[in-house]
This record gives C-alpha cells, structure tokens and sequence, in this order.
C-alpha cells in the first residue's frame, strides 16, 4: 500500500471568476472574510489580478484575467466562475511533486522558489480532476501573511467574520464513471485510503441519483469526496453541475463552525442563500438523530439539518450556488463527534434541490 503523502492541511483554495474586485467583496461582505493581500498590475503582473482573504484558517483567493489571452480568461469563460486551485500546504514542496509524479500525476508546475523580505516558499503542482490543479506550497521558512508576490490588502471595509474556522472537506464532481478511476488516483498518487463510499441506492430520489467515495489522507485534515452521476428517472444534479461547469470540477467546499447557529444567522443577516429546508424535516429528524445538545426549534429556525453517525452527530446547511451557473456552492457543518458527511440528509436536501432544478428546467 502506498504511504500517505505528508500534508499539514488546505493551503487556500483559489477561484478563477469573472472579476475578482467584486468577489472579494461578497466573501467580505457576506461570508465574512478579512482581506488579507493583493496582487495586479501594481506588483507587475500583467494578465491577472488576485485578492486574498481569510476567515481563521481558511484561505481563499480570487483571481481574474486582465487580459483576453491570460489562461484565467481561458478557465472563465469554459467553466464561470470556479476552483481552479486546491493547494495543499506541505513541508517540502519538491518532494510532493516528485513523489506524486513518480506515481503518475501529471505535472502542472515545477518545483519553484519565490523569495522576499519574509524568506522563501517553495512551490510546485500537478493536475487532477478535470481543469482543476493541486499546489503544493512550502512555507517553514517564510514569515510572511501569504505568499511572496503579494502585497498586504488593507481597505478601510473590514466586515466582522462569521465564524468560520477551517475547511472541513472539498467534494470533486466527475464524469460518468469516473469516479473509481478519480478515487484511484487519490489513492495511488496520494496514498489516501477511502473513507466511506455511497451509491445510488444511498443516494437517489425517485428522480435522481448519484454515488460518491471519500479520499483522505492519514491524518484526515484533508478529505476529498467524489461524485459522479447515477442513473434515475430525471436529470441528476451532478450532471447539471457538468453541463454547466463544462466537465468535472470541485463541486463544494465545506468550511467548519464550533457554533453553527450563530454562523447561519450571520450568513442569512449577510445575504447568503441557503437550500430550502421543509418544516415536516423537523416533525421526524429525533426518531432518527435521538438526543441532541440543541433547542430542536432553534434549528429548526435557522433550517439547519441533523445526521448522526456511530461516533456522535454533526449539524449542516448547504448554500444555493454562489454564481451565475448553477455549479459550485458551499456547506456550513458543525461536527459534534460525527466523521461521516451527513447521509442521512440526502433525502431531504436532494429533494430540495430537485425543486431548484425543476424552476432552472434542468430535472
Ligand atoms: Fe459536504
């Protein structure tokens, strides 16, 4: 068996969308992101422009093309707004990228060195699923707030954070078929072991289904799950989601609160939209979740959903897609001892999204 490759956590996550400035301003203003650093036309770049915000651990840059031939463009106008980077942060990028190349990942940058006055970071990448790549960034000898290029973004606006605190887990949409081969190469590439797997029997409404396997590395502060479509009776959502995006893609980012009540209040007073969740939801959620620490009103106010697992129960809500395209979105969890990721949701949320489907004509 291939030994887990050694990675500390999520790095930061980088979308390629249709005009950063904007961007950074929703994750501001309504997620509740601080800004954090600044790359364009003033540090000399020429075909991009990057803002970086943070919220706790969890990094997220936006990044836009500022010219019609920057590969950013290229990325935008096939897929919208999206993740193109997933980077991983390790303690020597050199080694990931032979390691992982030597196993068959297919190389998308060379080990590089960047340096200013805070030290080096090291970096290299290689692709995965569909358009979307992994960085592997080095940083123990760097002191700075990001990465060496960046400068410190300070606007006056500096919203209060929602309480968000690391990214929990980062799902994969595939094609047909391809999830076993996409699991394999987390497994082979990465060493990661599978943690659960679904399939359309789990996972279906009358209309529409989907199978899942989920990949994690050894200390499981990275857990990749991947979809692909199932047969039903309608059009599967992971399948809107390819239609839309223009082939696979990262399809949700799951960030974690240790007070997911007061996160979603947050979250709605910002403007974000969240799946509907009906009250009958709420009429049989104890027979199957039993005890919990929660006001079951409570949540029931703010539609927060409930699954348990053998190792305790985790409390979740997924956002309605961020962008035009009815592509990527993000889940707001609270592990209260559950490892799992909410199955026992699926019903409920499918049917729910099936509703937004049929009001987009895509079911
Ligand atoms: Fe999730």
């Amino acid at each position: 068996m291939t030994k887990s490759l050694p990675i500390n956590g999520t790095d930061y996550v980088e979308f390629y969308v249709g005009n950063a400035k904007q961007a950074a301003h929703f994750y501001q203003s309504a997620f509740g992101f601080q800004p954090l650093a600044y790359a364009g036309l003033e540090t000399g770049l020429k075909d991009r422009a990057s803002y970086v915000v943070r919220q706790d651990k969890i990094t997220l840059v936006l990044t836009a093309a500022l010219t019609p031939d920057s590969p950013v463009a290229e990325h935008q106008k096939m897929h919208g707004d999206g993740v193109k980077v997933i980077a991983l942060w390790v303690d020597d990028a050199k080694q990931a990228f032979e390691e992982t190349v030597a196993r068959g990942a297919k190389p998308y940058k060379e080990p590089q060195a960047s340096k200013d006055e805070n030290g080096e970071v090291v970096m290299s990448g290689i692709h995965t699923y569909g358009d979307t790549v992994h960085m592997f960034v080095e940083r123990k000898n760097y002191k700075g707030d990001f990465l060496p290029g960046f400068i410190k973004w300070e606007p006056e606006y500096q919203p209060e954070d929602a309480g968000l605190l690391y990214v929990d887990h980062i799902v994969g949409n595939v094609g047909w078929n391809e999830m076993d081969t996409v699991a394999n190469f987390y497994s082979h590439v990465f060493g990661f072991e599978q943690l659960i797997s679904f399939d359309d029997k789990d996972i279906s409404t009358e209309y529409t289904a989907l199978k899942s396997k989920v990949m994690a590395n050894d200390n499981m502060w990275i857990k990749f799950p991947i979809n692909e479509p199932a047969k039903g009776k309608k059009k599967s959502q992971i399948e809107e989601y390819l239609d839309f995006y223009g082939g696979p893609g990262p399809q949700h980012l799951a960030l974690a609160t240790d007070d997911i009540v007061k996160t979603i209040s947050a979250l709605r007073d910002r403007g974000v939209d969240f799946l509907h969740v009906p009250d009958t939801y709420y009429g049989t959620v104890t027979e199957r979740v039993g005890e919990i620490d929660e006001d079951l009103d409570v949540l029931k106010k703010h539609k927060i959903l409930i699954d348990r697992d053998d190792s305790g129960y985790l409390l979740q809500l997924f956002t309605k897609p961020v962008e035009d395209r009815p592509t990527f979105f993000f889940e707001i969890i609270q592990r209260k001892g559950a490892q799992s990721f909410g199955k026992g949701n699926f019903q409920a949320l499918f049917e729910s999204i099936e509703r937004e489907q049929e009001s987009r004509g895509t079911l």
